[in-house]
């Protein structure tokens, strides 16, 4: 399976929108992305394609970390999406590697997630380094 991971473009918007509905079986996270794009918010948006077409996105955009010593710029990994019947194929996998090698390579030195815990401690995640960061979404 010849899996191309690359950076979005304008025309990929669609399809990303569509990758996500199918993933999360809801609007919510496809509509979610594109407003994030619109605000100006995302730094790393990249698609997994195979045979040209778009079967997985990952995104990650600005976030805030308000410490009592000041804020922190970071980056929020949310949402991503592998259509179904690509899931459990290493695709999903391997858009959080490029992903983080992509933040790292805009300089980015820190990036939070909100979401399955058997999946992203593989890739350096710590629920308990994150332990002390508060947010709007309750535990996760
Ligand atoms: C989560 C998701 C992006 C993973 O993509 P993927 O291509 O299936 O991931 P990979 O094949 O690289 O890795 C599979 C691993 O992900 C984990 N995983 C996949 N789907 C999962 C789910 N729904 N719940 C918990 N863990 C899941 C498993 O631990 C699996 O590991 P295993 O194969 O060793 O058991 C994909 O399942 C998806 O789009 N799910 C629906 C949308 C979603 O929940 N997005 C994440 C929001 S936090």
């Amino acid at each position: 399976m010849n899996v191309k991971i690359r950076h979005e473009t304008p025309e990929d918007r669609q399809a990303i929108w569509t990758v996500n509905r199918s993933a999360f079986e809801s609007d919510a996270e496809a509509n979610l992305v594109d407003a994030l794009r619109d605000g100006g918010y995302v730094e790393v948006s990249l698609v997994a394609e195979i045979d040209d077409e778009i079967v997985g996105h990952i995104l990650f955009s600005r976030v805030a970390i308000i410490t009592k010593v000041g804020t922190v710029e970071a980056l929020s990994l949310a949402p991503m999406a592998v259509l179904p019947s690509r899931q459990r194929q290493g695709i999903g996998s391997r858009l959080v590697e490029a992903g983080l090698e992509a933040c790292r390579d805009q300089g980015f030195k820190m990036v939070v997630v909100l979401g399955h815990p058997d999946f992203y401690p593989r890739f350096g995640f710590s629920a308990e380094l994150a332990r002390s960061l508060e947010n709007p979404f309750g535990d996760g």
